[in-house]
């Protein structure tokens, strides 16, 4: 059968190489996106995180949708991912071969992709609340990444759960314009609920700002009444709002790679050195992913709804 990469066309296939022949001894570190409300940007600084973590400072990357809408795959792979190896399934079947799961995106970021299907949801609604469920279910492949990045759906429920409780850092991401204070401190009671019932220690949460408008004096309040609340638990980064995103989403493509001159495209670089404890600096280039003719290329395939040739995956 032939295998399922979705590698863009010009990208090295290292994956053999590298990820599943050297093993690295420290577990990589596990980052869940979360927030109750809907449409916060999760799945969009997920994506465009992992993408910075493996092309700019060569981190070996695994991305986990736990959102059975699928967005973190579908802004990162254009073409429909067929395998009916998800991540629910992952997490409702008792024996696994993590490789099955395991799709080649970039030359070091690969994808345990999502897609609704309804038994299999339906079971991860009625798994029981299992300590470490993901990390398990993961096996041997968190030793081959340095970082694990778990995008969660919204509203708290048992996905969500589960990729908190596989977390070393929860990130929380919270939109400008969806003023939710309340909502950011149930999801924190929620979560110390569920910690309390695993009988373990949170994980470190950090907030970070999206959708950010200087301009707009609401925004600027929001930054300084969550500054109060969370003080260093706050990222000094913030993203601003950016139409960039929306066309790059639409591409199966991060912002970083499209538009990687854009402010937003900007900020993921800066959160990405923040996350690393590095400081703030020029990215080295990624000539694979840069064109000199991106918005050109980007605007037609918006019209004609096409990829960009140069991202077709080999078997489109
Ligand atoms: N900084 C931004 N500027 C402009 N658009 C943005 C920004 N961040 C996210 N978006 C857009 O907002 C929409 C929601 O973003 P996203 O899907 O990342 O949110 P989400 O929290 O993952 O949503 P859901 O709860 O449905 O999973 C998308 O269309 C995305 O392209
Ligand atoms: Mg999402």
């Amino acid at each position: 059968m032939q295998e399922q990469t979705c590698v863009p066309f010009g990208a090295k296939r290292l994956r053999q190489e590298t990820l599943l022949t050297q093993s690295k001894k420290e577990p990589a570190q596990v980052l869940a996106f979360v927030n109750q409300k809907g449409g916060t940007g999760k799945t969009t600084t997920a994506q465009n995180l992992a993408v910075c973590f493996g092309l700019h400072h060569d981190k070996r990357v695994l991305c986990v949708d736990l959102d059975p809408q699928g967005n973190l795959g579908h802004g990162l792979v254009y073409e429909q991912i067929n395998t009916p190896k998800t991540a629910d399934r992952l997490l409702v079947v008792p024996k696994v071969n993590i490789n099955e799961y395991i799709i080649p995106v970039r030359p070091t970021i690969d994808l345990i992709h999502n897609k609704f299907q309804k038994e299999q949801r339906e079971a991860v609604d009625r798994l029981p609340l299992y300590p470490n469920l993901l990390r398990k279910q993961l096996g041997s492949a968190l030793t081959q990444y340095d970082y694990v990045i778990v995008d969660t759906p919204a509203g708290l429920c048992r996905s969500t759960q589960i990729g908190i409780d596989a977390a070393d850092q929860v990130v929380l991401v919270v939109s400008c314009g969806m003023y939710g204070l309340k909502g950011m401190v149930a999801v924190i009671d929620w979560m110390a609920g569920i910690y309390n019932r695993l009988a373990r220690p949170m994980p470190s949460i950090k907030v970070v700002l999206n959708n950010y408008d200087e301009r707009r004096r609401f925004d600027r309040e929001f930054r300084r009444e969550i500054l109060h609340i969370f003080g260093d638990d706050l990222f000094q980064t913030h993203i601003r709002t950016s139409t960039r995103i929306i066309e790059a989403a639409a591409q199966g493509m991060s912002v970083v790679e499209s538009s990687p001159l854009c402010s937003a495209a900007e900020d993921f670089k800066w959160l990405s050195r923040e996350i690393l404890g590095l400081p703030p600096g020029d990215e080295p280039p990624v000539e694979s992913y840069r064109f000199a003719e991106e918005e050109v290329v980007f605007e037609r395939a918006l019209l004609t709804g096409q990829p960009p040739n140069k991202f077709r995956t080999p078997w489109a």
